[in-house]
């Protein structure tokens, strides 16, 4: 059978996206097809340039067209993305910004700006663009775990109007309240004076177009989450635990926060850091040192994804403080594993997006 345009449509329109139940000519995953003899060319639209089944999506294609068109065929995939977003246009708030990501935790300590700064940066790294607001009043974290301590952002113009310009490091843009008072000070700022500082870096900062934009959100459940929740659009919370906090009151709290009606924002699921241990010299062993499942228990119980286990590793810490998160260490196992937590939050955004938008 010659190959054509219809019958390459036809193929792929029997490759379904695992996690979208739909197929890639449904989904309008498919464009700019080209036929040349043999030669099959196409490029294909993932949802995300985090996609964790790229490669099972393309060997589906060569797959399918070699079945119902020609085992001759050689094909090549051009692979790129166009994040999807629930946010219609012309919103007046964070315009451009298609996910907005608020990461929290029951309590203080447990690595929520190390999860969030780490996502942020791990994102990037697919090839989105990517925002973090530091929005912890109570201890900033921003300036010290992306060397960006002393730094003041600047104010510039766009389109007559004054905007605040986010800072660039590694690949990110980024606002911390640690950038408008020094991180002691921040502390005792009053509460009205934190919710309007927050307010402008929403409103009046220069974002430009994001897909997905981190908020670092004070932990507990107080008056800036309930501000932030209702100015901001959040797409969805994820929070973050440690093994010794998973059964405490504060994140039972947190997690019901966002589920209160004057809230309401989705729980795309539930971060379990600190989970174990891996001695360097023995790299396939994970010593449970607080116990093991405690997230999963609490995800059940929830109803929620359990969306990733973090290990416990010196790197981990020190990374934060020098100002080089570890996501940045090309290879390194925390770095992968912070890889991956990128990639499964990416792909859960892309399936509530897929599922709500219908
Ligand atoms: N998985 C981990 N392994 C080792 N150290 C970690 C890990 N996660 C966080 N830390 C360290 O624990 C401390 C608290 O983390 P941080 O992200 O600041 O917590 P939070 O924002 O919840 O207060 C920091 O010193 C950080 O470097
Ligand atoms: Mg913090």
């Amino acid at each position: 059978m010659s190959i054509t345009k219809a019958a390459v449509i036809n193929a792929l329109s029997y490759v379904d996206d695992p996690d979208l139940g739909k197929d890639l000519v449904t989904l309008n995953m498919v464009d700019n097809i080209e036929i040349d003899g043999n030669k099959v060319r196409f490029r294909l639209i993932l949802t995300t340039p985090a996609c964790p089944m790229k490669e099972q999506i393309k060997n589906a294609c060569i797959t399918a067209i070699r079945h119902f068109i020609s085992k001759e065929a050689q094909v090549e995939i051009d692979l790129t993305s166009r994040v999807t977003t629930l946010r219609q246009d012309g919103n007046s708030i964070l315009p451009g910004v298609k996910n907005i990501i608020a990461v929290a935790s029951g309590k203080g300590g447990v690595g929520k700006s190390t999860v969030a700064v780490n996502l942020a940066i791990g994102l990037a790294k697919t090839g989105a663009s990517v925002g973090l607001i530091d929005a912890d009043i109570y201890g900033p974290s921003v300036p010290v775990m992306l060397n960006l301590r002393g730094r003041r952002p600047h104010v510039i113009q766009v389109n007559g109007h004054n905007k605040i310009e986010p800072i660039e490091q590694y690949g990110i843009k980024t606002l911390s309240i640690g950038f408008l008072a020094e991180e002691k000070q921040a502390i005792v700022w009053r509460g009205p004076m934190v919710s309007s500082a927050l307010r402008q870096f929403i409103t009046d900062a220069d974002w430009g177009a994001l897909d997905y934009l981190i908020i670092d959100l004070p932990p507990g459940t107080g008056d800036v989450h309930l501000t932030l929740a209702q100015t901001v659009p959040i797409t969805a919370a994820i929070v973050v635990t440690t093994p010794q906090e998973v059964a405490k009151a504060d994140v039972v709290r947190a997690i019901a926060m966002f589920q209160l009606p004057q809230i309401n924002v989705p729980v795309l699921g539930i971060v379990e850091n600190m989970s174990y241990f891996t001695p360097p010299e023995l790299p396939d062993k994970k010593y449970y040192l607080f116990g093991q499942g405690g997230g999963r228990i609490l995800a059940d119980e929830f109803d929620v994804p359990l969306l990733g286990e973090l290990p416990i590793v010196e790197t981990i810490r020190s990374g934060g403080d020098n100002g080089t998160p570890v996501v940045l260490n090309n290879n390194s196992p925390a770095a992968e594993a912070f890889m991956q937590l990128a990639q499964t939050i990416a792909r859960n955004i892309a399936i509530r997006n897929a599922e709500t938008a219908v």
